[in-house]
C-alpha cells in the first residue's frame, strides 16, 4: 500500500473531519489494493479489529469475511455484540464459531499461566486456519496491527503479535488499513465509521481473556464466577461514572475458598478479587481510589448474585510490585 509508514509530518486524527477524510482514502487504497478479490478477519470485537472490519465492509463488502472465534473466555455479551453489530446492523460476512468445547477441554487441568496462554494461542490459530481453508478464493489476510505495535516489533521489545501464526499452507497478502494510526486516532475512526462507543472507548482486554482471570487450572464454575462478577463490576461502573475514568478494571476468582455463612448455614465458596488500575502505557500502574461506598454495594451485588461466592476483596497493589493480571 501507498502509506507504508506513517509519515513524520502526518497530522493527529482528533476530529470527525480528519477521520473522514483517513477512512476515504483508505477506502480508496483498499479498493485499488483488493480488487474483486476476497479478504479473510479475525474479528475478535476489541477496537483493532473492529475498525479494520468497519473500514472494509464500506470498501469491499461482502468480499471481507469475518471470523469470530469463541473461546469461551470472552466477556459476558461480547460474542452476542459481535454479532449484532457486525451481522445484523453491518450486514457483515460474518463466520461466528463457538469454540468454548474445544479450548475448555484442553485447557482442563493446566496450572501453569504461560501453558494456558500457549494453549489459547495455538488453538485460536487452529481453529481460524480451520474456517479459512473452508473458503474459496481468499487472498487476502487483514490485520489490525497499529503503529506502535510496528515500532515495539522493530525495536525488539515485542514480537509483532498480529504477524503470521498461520499453517504454510495458507499464505496470504496482508491488508492492514490501521497500521500507521495511534491507539487514540483508531478510536476516533471507529466513532466516525458509527461503531458503538462501548467499542470504540472499551478498556483493554487480553488476548488470552478470563483465562488469566480463572489463575490456576481453569473450571467451567469458576469461570463462570468470573464472568458474572465482571459483568456486575462493568454495570457498576458505568452506572457510577467510572467507565472511561479508569483505565482498566476486572475481577479475577482465585482458585481457594473460605468459610463463611450463607442463609443461617455455613458456606465454604471463592472470593472475587476487585481490579482497579490506572496507567499511561501498562509497564507501571496505580490503583483507582474506588469510593468505599460503591465497593460495599459492588460486594453486596456479588455475593448475592453470583454463585459460589461469599466473600470479596480489593487488590491494593500497584504495579510494580504486581502485575495487572494475575497470571
Ligand atoms: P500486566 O499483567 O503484564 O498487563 O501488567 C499489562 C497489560 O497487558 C495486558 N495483558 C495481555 N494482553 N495478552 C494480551 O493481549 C496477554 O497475554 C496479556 N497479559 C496481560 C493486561 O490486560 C494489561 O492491559
Amino acid at each position: 500500500m501507498a502509506n507504508d509508514r506513517r509519515p513524520e509530518d502526518m497530522v493527529r486524527i482528533t476530529t470527525t473531519l480528519l477521520a473522514e477524510k483517513f477512512i476515504e482514502e483508505q477506502i480508496e487504497a483498499l479498493r485499488e489494493q483488493i480488487g474483486n478479490k476476497k479478504v479473510l478477519l479475525a474479528l475478535s470485537g476489541g477496537v483493532d479489529s473492529s475498525v479494520v472490519a468497519a473500514l472494509l465492509i464500506r470498501a469491499v463488502g461482502e468480499q471481507l469475511v469475518c471470523v469470530h472465534v469463541n473461546h469461551g473466555l470472552l466477556r459476558k455479551g461480547e460474542p452476542e455484540q459481535v454479532i449484532e453489530v457486525f451481522r445484523n446492523q453491518m450486514n457483515a460476512n460474518l463466520i461466528y464459531v463457538d469454540a468454548t468445547d474445544r479450548f475448555l477441554d484442553k485447557l482442563a487441568g493446566v496450572t501453569d499461566p504461560e501453558k494456558k496462554r500457549k494453549i489459547i494461542g495455538g488453538e485460536f490459530i487452529e481453529v481460524f486456519a480451520e474456517e479459512a481453508r473452508k473458503l474459496d478464493g481468499v487472498e487476502f489476510l487483514a490485520q489490525g496491527t497499529i503503529w506502535p505495535d510496528i515500532l515495539e516489533s522493530e525495536k525488539g521489545i515485542k514480537a509483532h503479535h498480529n504477524a503470521g501464526g498461520l499453517p504454510d499452507d495458507l499464505k496470504f497478502e496482508l491488508v492492514e488499513p490501521v497500521k500507521i494510526l495511534f491507539k487514540d486516532e483508531v478510536r476516533v475512526v471507529g466513532k466516525a465509521l458509527g461503531l458503538p462507543d462501548n467499542m470504540v472507548y472499551r478498556q483493554p482486554f487480553p488476548g488470552p481473556g478470563l483465562g488469566v482471570r480463572c489463575p490456576g487450572a481453569i473450571t467451567r464454575d469458576r469461570l463462570e464466577a468470573v464472568r458474572e462478577s465482571d459483568a456486575i463490576l462493568r454495570e457498576e461502573f458505568v452506572k457510577n461514572g467510572l467507565e472511561g475514568k479508569v483505565w482498566q478494571y476486572f475481577t479475577v476468582v482465585p482458585d481457594f475458598r473460605s468459610t463463611g455463612i450463607k442463609n443461617g448455614e455455613r458456606s465454604f465458596e471463592w472470593s472475587v478479587v476487585i481490579r482497579a488500575v490506572n496507567t499511561k502505557d501498562a509497564m507501571t500502574a496505580t490503583v483507582e481510589n474506588v469510593p468505599f461506598e460503591l465497593l460495599q454495594h459492588i460486594c453486596d451485588r456479588i455475593t448475592h448474585e453470583v454463585t459460589g461466592v461469599n466473600r470479596v476483596l480489593f487488590d491494593l497493589t500497584p504495579k510494580p510490585t504486581a502485575t495487572i493480571e494475575w497470571e
